[in-house]
């Protein structure tokens, strides 16, 4: 926490900070600001120490550990205890290992995983230093059905962040896709733990593909996914776009939780990118084609049959058909 701030208040001043003026602002003596002035060069910080002037921050990594996060958000729910793995087999595997013992809005941070997993059992792929691997832990007083409000919000909060944050153009694709120009560019796996009638912690996993180059995938990917430098043509810094994620995060969550659902559920109409287009749904071994027409009050995708009725999708994979491709 200490790191942190001390990195928060480097960046707020710009220039030389003195040592006196951090140790008052901490609360602690110059020597322990010393110290952590070390501890802080050791993980990548570029910090000039000039005895008559002070600490002047010179270059910050781009990797997304705890101190980094602490210095460019602040959530009320949302990062109240952050853990950062260099390596993790799956962020969303820790959550649900710690999820009972831990308090809502931890947040799981990995800068690669080895088994990071996607919806249906696929890989997600998880190479070092370029993307976003992320797992909040969540506690909010739901029915296990209203989950799906969870992945809603989720969607809602990384494409409104990618939005500010980068200026392209995401939208989501129903019900745990994010796509820029048709291909994916983030997805999110939610997992819960609960009995018939009370959720206990829900995991709510965020892969983002940031600063990856698609030589990184496998060449089936390739033409369905994106990186957001991909996309933007220049690198983006992962720690303060997790930063937007994370604020967003924290925002839509407390307005779910204050009631506000009609908000939301607003909100990711206006972001749908399949309204009003003919999609096929893929639910096991089942296959259902027809117009996409946004989702119903409790987040379930509704679809135009051919015949004019509508029916309600509460899982599945989505498929936008064009000309060339039917059920
Ligand atoms: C999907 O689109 O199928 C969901 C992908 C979710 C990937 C993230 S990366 C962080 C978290 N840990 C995991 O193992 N998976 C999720």
């Amino acid at each position: 926490m200490l790191n942190g701030q001390i990195i928060k208040l480097l960046k707020e001043k710009s220039g030389f900070v003195s040592g006196e003026e951090i140790s008052t602002f901490l609360g602690i003596t110059r020597a322990a600001v010393w110290k952590k002035v070390k501890t802080l060069r050791q993980s990548g910080y570029v910090i000039t120490a000039i005895p008559s002037k002070g600490y002047r921050l010179v270059k910050s990594p781009d990797i997304p550990t705890k101190e980094a996060l602490q210095a460019v958000f602040t959530g009320d729910i949302i990062g109240r205890e952050i853990i950062f793995y260099d390596v993790i087999s799956s962020t969303n595997d820790k959550v649900m290992e710690i999820g009972a013992t831990r308090s809502e809005g931890t947040v799981v941070i990995a800068d690669a995983q080895k088994h990071g997993r996607g919806r249906f059992g696929r890989k997600w792929i998880s190479p070092a230093g370029v993307n976003l691997y992320v797992t909040v832990l969540l506690k909010p007083p739901f029915v296990p059905k209203e989950a799906t409000l969870i992945t809603l919000m989720a969607a809602v909060a990384i494409v409104s962040a990618i939005r500010d944050f980068t200026g392209l153009h995401a939208v989501i694709k129903w019900p745990n896709d994010i796509l820029i120009r048709n291909k994916k560019v983030a997805g999110i796996l939610t997992e819960m733990k609960s009995d018939m009638d009370r959720i206990e912690f829900i995991a709510v996993g965020i892969g983002i593909n940031v600063n990856m180059s698609l030589n990184m995938m496998p060449h089936t990917l390739r033409s369905v996914t994106a990186s957001l430098k991909s996309e933007r043509g220049k690198p983006i810094n992962r720690v303060e776009l997790l930063g937007a994620v994370l604020s967003s995060f924290d925002y839509w969550y407390k307005n779910i939780l204050h009631g506000k659902r009609h908000v939301l559920l607003d909100t990711w109409q206006q972001l749908d990118s399949t309204r009003g287009k003919k999609v096929g749904v893929r639910m096991n071994e089942r296959v259902i084609s027809g117009i996409a027409q946004g989702i119903s009050d409790e987040g379930e995708l509704m679809i135009e049959l051919h015949s004019g009725a509508v029916v309600k999708v509460c899982a599945g994979e989505v498929t936008l058909l064009n000309k060339k491709n039917h059920f």
